[in-house]
């Protein structure tokens, strides 16, 4: 063969490569409103960055007249490109060929991209559409998908993994989103699940359709399984991309920051009127979040789960950094099981790579009843306080109101490695409110009082001017400053600077036992 018939073989070999399942399936699949596989991956990277690789792969398989059925590539591309000029590795289930089920070759390529993900330092991004384990396969699928879980586990706290559901996802296969950082998922053309609807009606008699066992919304409202939920397989994509912009490459970097123009100190009056006079009443604290982080840029993580505690990205005089803040107007901002686990998965991240905490408290405690005690709230409570505890990134502390009990231990506070722990004047640091407090110190007090209600209320206010306030704490240097609330920008981007070359470690160890 001549130079130019072998060129030849190759383009047409690329074309057939690039057919996938073929027309038919293509039509398929955007007739359900998805898009291929090439065409996920033709948003998420930048325009002419994608470098494939293993475009020629084929399965081994020789059962069940599957020696007749090769399609290149074999249902999932693999390789690398940048995502705003900075490099990710990708894979991307193609569902039109073999309904994206997974053969060991198909692992074999996947785990590749993972190794050099690894190896170069690299996110790595796996758009997952798949039908599961390749049942012509047997057991050699089943093998491919733990050595991906091995990898996921192992790339873990090493380079950002990240994980969207554009297809079905189920059986094992949902333990490789489950391990990495952030899922993401589509609404209506998505699902994960254990066990699909049939299984679950032969087992336990309910009848439940895919979306209800295992959509996007269940996922992202019910079990905190997923991070993010997209209206169509675009803006899942724009979700990816824009999340990516916070994040470092490994865990060997910083967070990529930008240039900012200085902001103002004390500019920003807003925030003197945002926590009402009554200490009881609730108010929104993601305006305290959007009214600190530049241009308002709050990339809230999880906003639908567990919404009495907020977490998310943002930056703060360019710089990218956690926010973890309790959310009053939701439970009163209280800490539960889910809130617990909600942010401690977070604050870990931010930990692993290196993005400094930004804690804003408003918390009267943890929650009480048997729900909470049963489903084992002192473990879940307890992976807050260690995450916490572990934590060695800058972290900046800012109470804005109550920080009560075991809760004002477990956020961020001076004693479990706080760098720079602030108050507002309003902010009331004690064991418990002045009520419940003045209840259980002066109970026999009260009781024999002449008009009860009336000695409640004199010792409650006695209380709230002895112990409400920020001031105890500061006398102690558990608080390093209290602030007027319109400076609040201009202390945490001075902590952030001053923290900026922070240095500091946990004991050797082969690794911490956390609450799990
Ligand atoms: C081989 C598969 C396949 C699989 C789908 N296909 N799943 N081939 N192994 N697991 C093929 C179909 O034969 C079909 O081929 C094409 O993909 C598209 O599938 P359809 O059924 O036509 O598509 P749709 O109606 O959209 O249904 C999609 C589906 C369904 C819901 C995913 O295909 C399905 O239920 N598949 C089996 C799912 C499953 O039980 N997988 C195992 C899960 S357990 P043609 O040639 O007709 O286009 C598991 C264990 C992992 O994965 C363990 C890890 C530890």
């Amino acid at each position: 063969m001549d130079t130019q018939k072998k060129l030849e073989k190759l383009q047409q070999m690329n074309a057939e490569a690039m057919l996938g399942g073929g027309e038919a399936r293509v039509q398929r699949q955007h007739d359900a409103g998805k898009l291929t596989a090439r065409e996920r991956l033709d948003l998420l990277l930048d325009v002419g960055s994608f470098h494939e690789i293993d475009r020629f792969v084929t399965h081994r398989c020789s059962d069940f007249g599957m020696e007749n059925k090769k399609i290149l590539g074999d249902g999932v591309i693999t390789g690398y490109g940048t995502v705003h000029a900075r490099q990710v590795f990708v894979f991307s289930h193609d569902f039109t060929v073999f309904g994206g089920s997974l053969s060991q070759a198909f692992a074999s390529k996947i785990c590749k991209v993972m190794d050099l993900a690894m190896k170069t330092g690299t996110p790595i991004i796996g758009l997952n559409d798949s039908g599961g384990a390749r049942i012509q396969e047997g057991v050699d699928s089943l093998g491919g998908y733990a050595e991906i879980f091995l990898r996921n586990t192992l790339a873990s706290g090493v380079i950002p993994q990240i994980s969207a559901i554009m297809g079905p996802c189920a059986g094992g296969a949902v333990y490789s989103p489950a391990i990495t950082d952030f899922t993401f998922m589509v609404d209506g053309s998505s699902y994960m699940y254990v066990t699909g609807p049939d299984v679950v009606k032969t087992v336990t008699q309910e009848e439940i359709t895919h979306d209800e066992l295992g959509g996007g919304k269940t996922h992202t409202r019910v079990s905190g399984v997923a991070h993010f939920l997209a209206a169509n397989d675009a803006e899942c994509i724009r979700q990816i991309r824009r999340l990516l912009t916070f994040l470092p490459s490994n865990n060997a970097e910083r967070p990529p920051s930008r240039d900012v123009p200085e902001r103002l100190a004390g500019a920003d009056d807003a925030l003197l009127n945002i926590i009402p006079p009554l200490p009881s009443q609730p108010y929104d604290m993601r305006e305290i979040v959007t009214r600190l982080v530049d241009d308002g840029d709050f990339l809230e993580v999880q906003p639908f789960y567990a919404g009495n505690i907020l977490i998310g990205f943002a930056r703060i005089a360019g710089q990218p950094v956690g926010v973890v803040a309790n959310q009053p107007a939701v439970l009163a901002g209280v800490l539960d099981i889910n809130a617990s686990t909600k942010a401690s998965r977070f604050i870990r991240f931010c930990d692993c790579f290196n993005i400094p905490l930004v804690t804003l408290v408003d918390v009267p405690g943890f929650m009480p009843g048997t729900a909470q005690e049963y489903g084992g709230i002192i473990r879940h409570g307890a992976k807050l306080l260690y995450a916490y505890c572990e934590a060695t990134v800058p972290k900046i502390t800012v109470v804005t109101r109550k920080a009560y009990g075991g809760a004002y231990d477990v956020m961020s506070s001076k004693h479990i490695r706080g760098d720079v722990n602030l108050a507002w004047p309003t902010a009331e640091l004690a064991v418990m409110g002045p009520e419940a407090a003045v209840r259980i110190a002066h109970r026999a007090e009260l009781q024999n009082a002449e008009d009860p209600v009336a000695k409640e209320q004199e010792l409650g206010k006695q209380f709230r001017e002895q112990f409400a306030n920020p001031y105890v704490a500061a006398s102690r240097g558990y608080l390093d400053a209290v602030i007027d609330p319109r400076d609040t920008y201009a202390r945490i981007a001075a902590s952030l600077s001053m923290l900026h070359d922070k240095r500091d470690s946990n004991p050797p160890r082969k690794h911490g036992n956390i609450p799990l």
